[in-house]
């Protein structure tokens, strides 16, 4: 069978499959090869370089399943097909020399290339999917763990923490630094929930805040979400707007979708905002009102009795 493009995508990007062979007592071996690749459109090839078993089962028995699967993205293909162990010949030297030009592989540590004809290919798709989410969700749900587990392996930061998406010549962008605080506060200083408020208050709230600025086609900044969080356990959304003249787009819908879906904000105990008139549109991202509101206590504040005259 042919290879789809997006089957080869998936390989060329992993380059690491779970070989599965059956040994000559009938019991089942799996093993990871991190050399796996497509060779044309209906091959995929790994090299032998320390797997004695496999190449020992396929000489007996060549059916092979290999799994290749994205870990970020959680989706893959298993693929299934019949092998052929080459140690000389024409293929084997080309290999050889393909592997040496793209990886800088040794030659000398190659004691066999496996050549495994592709005769079926099943998508994998993980049930982190069963419950509506995006590609875009499950993969910064995963990114957000795998980094974890780098940092707490090796400590620091594995990435930079500000990041952008574009979307029909519109763009939000994590990076601080791009913000108009002028758009910002003449917005803020209007709304019923901020009115009145000092510049320098948005300012300080900017500094503190993990912030999503919305960009017009040409770069002026036409909206503004942000976030107070912990990174960890629980975040607070604030300050949302798209101004009037860029609404009725689907960019308010982008923005929460943007800050939902950040690498910080995955597996949060609590997510929350405060709205008077935008439930229907919090409510399609899963937002509720608490489920336990005598429990919730606040110290509050209205913009009157803080900024005004
Ligand atoms: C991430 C990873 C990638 C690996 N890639 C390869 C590979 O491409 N080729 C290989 O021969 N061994 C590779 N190995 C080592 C084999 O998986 C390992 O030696 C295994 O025990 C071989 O089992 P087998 O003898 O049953 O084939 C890799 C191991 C890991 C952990």
């Amino acid at each position: 069978m042919r290879l789809t493009a997006d089957m080869q995508r998936v390989v060329r990007e992993q380059a690491l499959g779970f070989v599965a062979t059956v040994r000559a007592d009938g019991t089942p071996s799996l093993s990871p090869k991190g050399t796996t690749t497509v060779w044309d459109d209906e091959h995929l090839a790994f090299l032998h370089l320390h797997s004695e078993g496999t190449v020992a089962n396929l000489e007996s028995n060549p059916r092979a399943e290999v799994n290749v699967v994205d870990p970020i993205r959680r989706k893959g293909y298993r693929f299934a097909g019949r092998a052929e162990v080459m140690t000389s010949g024409p293929c084997f030297e080309e290999a050889l020399a393909r592997f040496a030009r793209e990886r800088g592989t040794d030659g000398r540590s190659v004691k066999a290339v496996v050549l495994i004809e592709v005769t079926d290919a099943q998508k994998l798709v993980s049930p982190a999917y069963d419950n509506g989410s995006t590609e875009a969700q499950i993969s910064a749900r995963f990114f957000a763990r795998h980094r974890r587990l780098y940092e707490a392996a090796f400590g620091g930061h594995a990435g930079g923490a500000s990041g952008s998406s574009r979307r029909g010549g519109y763009e939000i962008s994590t990076d601080r630094t791009r913000l108009d605080i002028d758009v910002v506060h003449d917005f803020l200083r209007r709304a019923y929930w901020s009115r009145g408020i000092p510049l320098e208050t948005v300012k300080r709230a900017i500094a503190h805040s993990l912030c999503f600025g919305l960009y017009a086609p040409g770069g002026k900044q036409v909206g503004f979400a942000r976030v107070v969080t912990d990174g960890a356990v629980i975040a607070y959304i604030g300050d949302v707007f798209v101004l009037p003249e860029h609404r009725g787009r689907g960019l308010g819908v982008w923005l929460i979708e943007s800050v939902l879906s950040h690498a910080d904000l995955q597996a949060l105990r609590r997510v929350e905002l405060a709205t008077a008139d935008a439930h229907e549109l919090y409510a399609r991202f899963g937002f509720r009102a608490f489920r336990h509101p005598e429990r919730q206590l606040v110290i509050e504040r209205s913009p009157e009795e803080l900024y005004g005259d």
